[in-house]
C-alpha cells in the first residue's frame, strides 16, 4: 500500500510517519510537506534512505504539487498539513485561509477525481470553541473562535461535505493539545522548557487558569491511525488524552523539572485576544472503537523535559533567525500584569 501524509515533517505528521514505518512493513509513505518554518526535514532525517519513504515539497494548495505527490496514486491520503498556531493566526490570517480551508479542499478534489479509497483529516477540538461545562461530542455544534480554528472549521465542514455529497470515503480526527517530541518551540510546552533550560522568564497568558486536555503525540498518532484502519467513513472521532490542566498546573511542573522557580520565572502577561478559555472533549465514540491513550500524562511530561533536555542540537537552530521576529513580534507588545 501507498499512503499520502501531508504535513509529515511537521509534529503530529512525522510522529505519524515514524509510527507507519515503523508498524506496517506493507505500507510506503509519500511526504507531502512544503517546508513552512514548521516543517523540519530534520524530524524525520533518520528515515530519508528507507525504501518505503519518499518526500515530495510542495503545498497541498496547490493541484499540480498535489498530482505529482499521488503520481500513480495511493490507498489513502492523511492531512497533516496546516498553519496551528492560534496566536499566529492572530497576527496573520490569511496563511491559515490558505492551507487549512483550500488547501484541504484542493486534497477532497484529488480524492474524488481520483477515487482515493480513504482521506482522514486530521483536525482539532478547537473547532468546538470555549466549552464552560461538560465535554462537546462529535455531534455538537462547531463554535469556532479563532482565525485558526475558524479556518480548521471550515476545513472539516468541506470534507464531511464531500462524504453528503460525493460520498467521498473520508474520516475526521479532532485531537485535544497535544505534546512530546519534535514540536516546534511556539506551543506552550516545548516553548516553556527550552525557556527555562536557558534560564529565560516564561510568559502565562492572563491569570493562567484556561484548561486544555493534554494528550501524548504518540497517543494522538495511535488514535489516528486506529481511526483510519477502523473507523466508519463520514464519521468524526474525538482524541482527547483526558489530562485536563490549567497553563498554571502545567507551568508549575515544567519550572520543577527544569529546576527553576515559580517566583522567578513565570511573568503573567496580557492575555491572548479572544482567548478560549476551557476545551473538553468527550472520546467515547474512539474509545469504542478500541482506540484508548496508554501514556501517563505524568510519565509523559517527564520524558517531554528530558527529550527536549537532550536534543538541543534539534531546537537550538528553531529558536534563532525569524524565530526571534516573531517572539519579538508576539510577545514585545505584551505587558506584565498583577496575577
Ligand atoms: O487544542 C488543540 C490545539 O492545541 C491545536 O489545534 C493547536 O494547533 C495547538 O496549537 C494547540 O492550541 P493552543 O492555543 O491551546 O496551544 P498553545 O500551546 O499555543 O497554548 C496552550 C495554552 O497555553 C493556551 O491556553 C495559551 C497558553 N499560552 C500559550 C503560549 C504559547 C500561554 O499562556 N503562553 C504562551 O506563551
Amino acid at each position: 500500500m501507498r499512503w499520502l501524509v501531508t504535513g509529515g515533517l511537521g509534529f503530529i505528521g512525522s510522529n505519524f510517519v515514524r509510527l507507519v514505518l515503523r508498524e506496517l512493513p506493507d505500507v510506503c509513505v509519500v511526504n507531502l510537506d512544503a517546508m513552512t518554518y514548521a516543517g523540519n526535514p530534520a524530524n524525520l532525517r533518520d528515515l530519508e534512505s528507507d525504501p518505503r519513504y519518499a518526500f515530495v515539497r510542495g503545498d497541498i494548495a496547490d493541484a499540480d504539487a498535489v498530482r505529482e505527490a499521488i503520481g500513480s496514486g495511493v490507498d489513502a491520503i492523511v492531512n497533516f498539513a496546516a498553519e496551528t498556531h492560534v496566536d499566529r493566526s492572530i497576527l496573520d490570517p490569511e496563511a491559515f485561509l490558505r492551507t487549512d480551508i483550500l488547501g484541504t479542499h484542493v486534497l477532497l478534489e484529488a480524492v474524488r477525481e481520483r477515487g482515493i479509497p480513504r482521506f482522514l483529516q486530521v483536525s482539532t477540538d478547537e473547532v468546538y470553541g470555549d466549552v464552560a461545562v461538560g465535554a462537546s461530542r462529535e455531534d455538537a455544534p462547531l463554535r469556532p473562535r479563532s482565525p485558526y480554528s475558524a479556518s480548521k472549521a471550515g476545513g472539516d465542514m468541506q470534507t464531511l461535505a464531500y462524504f453528503a455529497t460525493y460520498r467521498a470515503p473520508v474520516l475526521v480526527t479532532r485531537g485535544s493539545n497535544t505534546y512530546g517530541p519534535y514540536q516546534y518551540p511556539e506551543k506552550l510546552i516545548p516553548l516553556f522548557v527550552t525557556n527555562l533550560i536557558d534560564d529565560e522568564p516564561v510568559p502565562v497568558y492572563g491569570d493562567g487558569l484556561q484548561v486544555r486536555d493534554w494528550i501524548h503525540v504518540e497517543d494522538h498518532v495511535r488514535g489516528i491511525l486506529h481511526v483510519l484502519q477502523r473507523g466508519a467513513i463520514g464519521e468524526v472521532y474525538n482524541l482527547g488524552g483526558g489530562n485536563p490542566r490549567t497553563n498554571l498546573e502545567i507551568t508549575e511542573v515544567l519550572v520543577e523539572g527544569c529546576g527553576r522557580s515559580m517566583a522567578t520565572h513565570v511573568r503573567h502577561v496580557t492575555d491572548r485576544a479572544g482567548h478560549d478559555r476551557r476545551y473538553a472533549i468527550d472520546t467515547a465514540k474512539a474509545r469504542a472503537l478500541g482506540w484508548s491513550p496508554r501514556i501517563a500524562f505524568a510519565d509523559g511530561l517527564r520524558a517531554t523535559i528530558a527529550w527536549y533536555r537532550h536534543h538541543e542540537s534539534w531546537w537550538r537552530p528553531l529558536k534563532s533567525g525569524d524565530f526571534l521576529e516573531y517572539y519579538k513580534r508576539q510577545y514585545g507588545s505584551r505587558t506584565e500584569i498583577a496575577r
